[in-house]
């Protein structure tokens, strides 16, 4: 397969957990290297849904290695609980096949209270985070004042920078209007999830390079989406860490020319949970959606924002990432429309506009231009490779293609494994 590195080319949900667990068959090793337990990738095996936060999918297959990289942040606590979770439903968890980053930064209670003490002030500015703490620990992390995996692993010293941190993050919650944290039980807490968790920690960038030398092939599962990207999302209505591809490289240690191919995954519509701008929204399209049962978010529940395929975002984040190939999603979703639109061009005012402008407030003033393709009205659930699809429906995805830059490669009509078409 080579090393791939897979992106949401939208805003996230994308349904990347599927893709990934599809080709983690062909990869040795799966790398996780953004973000933290904000994420939720659903993969359904055998009948059976998983969701997972922070473990990458790749643990739902024996025989492959899964990696936490170091950039991203881990709530010791809930990633204790998610491995918890896979033993119970029998799923291997060793250190044969888990590793995690000794330089990954923690996640501890007070960012969790702090990003929530942020979004109830901002009230109805609220970037409608996960509310998992993640923009508190990266900021943590920027700022030098993190803790990090090494330091779990050393209870004295952990005991001691805690209690200094906690200092001044119970002040900084008071202030804000919140109760502060109790010093003895978080200590215990995570303490006790460092005991779990320490057989997994090492030195994930020696681990990888010296797979890399051994010719395995390595998948770096993107959280998130594009437009979630600190530096090139829809800020500040954005996740805290690179979801772009070249987070893959800062996020393991693994260098750019050991990449071989980025793939980008797309719904065939687009959706968006959280605040912030997104030009083809459209609220028939969500009713009908949610109407299905579909597009209901797998950390938070929260019902998804659904619009029209977006191809000036597509094709920003084909840029960006440099999008080799293409997976589409949710086809099915589409199914029974009688006619469908595609953003391809923003009006704004008398401009015409082929990606989307960096400013949010500018964003916020574009008018999509669609073009309209005719639906194909029948299911396609059932296909198993491209002939099997209605022609209007390969037309359609020919046509997101194209306008996306990328060669398709895979196009999923179904939850399951098998509803994944390979072209
Ligand atoms: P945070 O990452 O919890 O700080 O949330 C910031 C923004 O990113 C919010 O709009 C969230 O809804 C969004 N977000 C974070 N993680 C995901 C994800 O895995 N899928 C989709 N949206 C996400
Ligand atoms: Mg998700």
């Amino acid at each position: 397969m080579s090393n791939t590195i897979l992106v949401g080319a939208q805003w996230g949900d994308e349904g990347k957990g599927k893709i990934i667990d599809f080709l983690t068959e062909e990869a040795d090793i799966v790398v996780r290297s953004q973000g933290g337990n904000n994420a939720g990738h659903t993969v359904i095996v055998g009948g059976t849904k998983y969701v997972l936060h922070l473990i990458p999918s790749g643990i739902l297959r024996p025989q492959k290695m899964c990696v936490i990289g170091n950039g991203v942040v881990i709530d010791p606590v809930a990633v204790a609980k998610e491995i918890e979770g896979l033993r119970a439903a029998k799923i291997k968890v060793t250190k044969e096949n888990l590793m995690i980053s000794e330089c990954a930064h923690l996640v501890l209670p007070y960012h969790r209270a702090l990003d929530e003490q942020r979004e109830r002030k901002k009230g109805k500015g609220k970037i409608g985070t996960t509310k998992r703490g993640i923009g508190p620990a990266y900021g943590d992390k920027a700022a030098r004042v993190g803790l990090r995996m090494a330091d779990l692993l050393q209870p004295e010293l952990f005991t001691a920078k805690l209690k200094q941190r906690m200092a001044e993050n119970n002040a900084v919650l008071k202030a804000l209007g919140a109760a502060p944290l109790n010093v003895k039980q978080v200590t215990a807490a995570y303490l006790e999830a460092g005991k779990a968790l320490a057989p997994f920690v090492g030195n994930t960038v020696v681990f990888l390079h010296e797979a890399l030398k051994a010719g395995r092939e390595m998948l770096f599962e993107g959280a998130q989406g594009t437009f979630l990207d600190i530096d090139h999302g829809t800020y500040p209505y954005v996740t805290s860490s690179n979801t772009t591809a070249g987070g893959a490289c800062t996020g393991s240690g693994v260098p750019p020319h050991r990449m071989d191919r980025v793939l980008g995954v797309m719904k065939a519509y687009t959706t968006r949970v959280g605040e912030g701008p997104f030009p083809t929204e459209n609220e028939e399209l969500s009713r009908m959606l949610h109407g299905m049962g579909r597009e209901f978010g797998a950390t938070t529940g929260r019902a998804r924002r659904c619009g029209w395929f977006d191809a000036v975002a597509v094709r920003y984040a084909g840029m960006i990432n440099g999008i080799d190939e293409i997976a589409v999603t949710n086809l099915d979703g589409l199914d029974g429309l009688e006619s469908i639109k595609v953003c391809t061009h923003y009006k704004l005012g008398k401009k015409t506009l082929e990606v989307p402008p960096s400013d949010f407030l500018q964003l916020e003033k574009c008018q999509p231009v669609y073009e309209v393709l005719p639906g194909w009205e029948r299911p396609t659930h059932e296909a198993k490779k491209f002939a099997d699809l209605p022609k209007r429906a390969q037309e359609y995805l020919r046509r997101i293609a194209d306008l996306s830059g990328a060669k398709l490669r895979i196009a999923s009509v179904g939850p399951n494994r098998d509803q994944t078409i390979v072209l």
